[in-house]
């Protein structure tokens, strides 16, 4: 998506070789119209999927979850980290390990908004790791529901996650997909179509 890639050559911050900083636009200030531009590209790209639900993860997965669930017609789902106190239901549950911030956590979902007969689309912020994303497909997993892929806005080649999906023959779409970085310099490499 050329209109993201252009954002984040111009607003993002290199922190480290593995860490891009784009609070400015995409997961602290939100530029909305970017997102729902994310979200319809996202429904363009899993149009034959006949998606029933859209699933992310808090915080900054949410955004783009509810832009997509606003461009197929569905609704979205979002894992919570913290269990509620009023959270009395019975949920679903996975430990993901956190490399941004060195911690275990667990997410969790209420059972009832995921059922046998729902087709998912996961969608997040970043494929690092994929630490987070395999948590919510085990979650999907466990429900009994079909995951039909995973849309990542923004993926970082040189990490693990995307062949963790793989392996588990989940197809991915991501939107920019960074070879490499380093302070003034990012490099792209396109999608292969679905
Ligand atoms: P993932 O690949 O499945 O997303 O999981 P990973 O454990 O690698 O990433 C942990 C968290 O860090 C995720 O946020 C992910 O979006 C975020 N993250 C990974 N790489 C970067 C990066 O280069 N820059 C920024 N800004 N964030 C990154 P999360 O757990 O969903 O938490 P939240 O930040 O949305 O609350
Ligand atoms: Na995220
Ligand atoms: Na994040």
């Amino acid at each position: 998506m050329k209109a993201l890639q252009e954002r984040i050559r111009q607003e993002g911050q290199i922190l480290s070789e593995k860490v891009l900083k784009v609070d400015s636009f995409l997961n602290h200030q939100v530029d909305t119209g970017l997102a729902v531009e994310i979200g319809k590209e996202f429904a363009r790209l899993f149009a034959h999927e006949k998606i029933t639900k859209v699933l992310t993860i808090e915080a900054s997965g949410i955004q783009f979850a509810m832009a997509t669930g606003i461009a197929l017609g569905v609704p979205f789902v979002y894992a919570k980290k913290k269990k509620a106190i009023t959270q009395g239901d019975v949920v679903y549950a996975a430990s993901v390990h956190s490399f941004t911030k060195q911690e275990t956590y667990q997410v969790t979902i209420v059972q009832s908004y995921l059922n046998k007969e729902d087709r998912i689309l996961i969608v997040d912020d970043f494929l690092a790791t994929g630490a987070a994303l395999v948590g919510l497909a085990d979650i999907v997993e466990a429900s009994g529901a079909t995951l039909v892929g995973v849309g990542c806005v923004i993926e970082k080649t040189f990490q693990e996650g995307r062949g963790l999906l793989e392996e588990r023959q989940i197809p991915i779409q991501s939107l920019a997909r960074i070879s490499s970085m380093s302070p003034g310099h990012v490099d792209f490499i396109e999608e292969t179509p679905l």
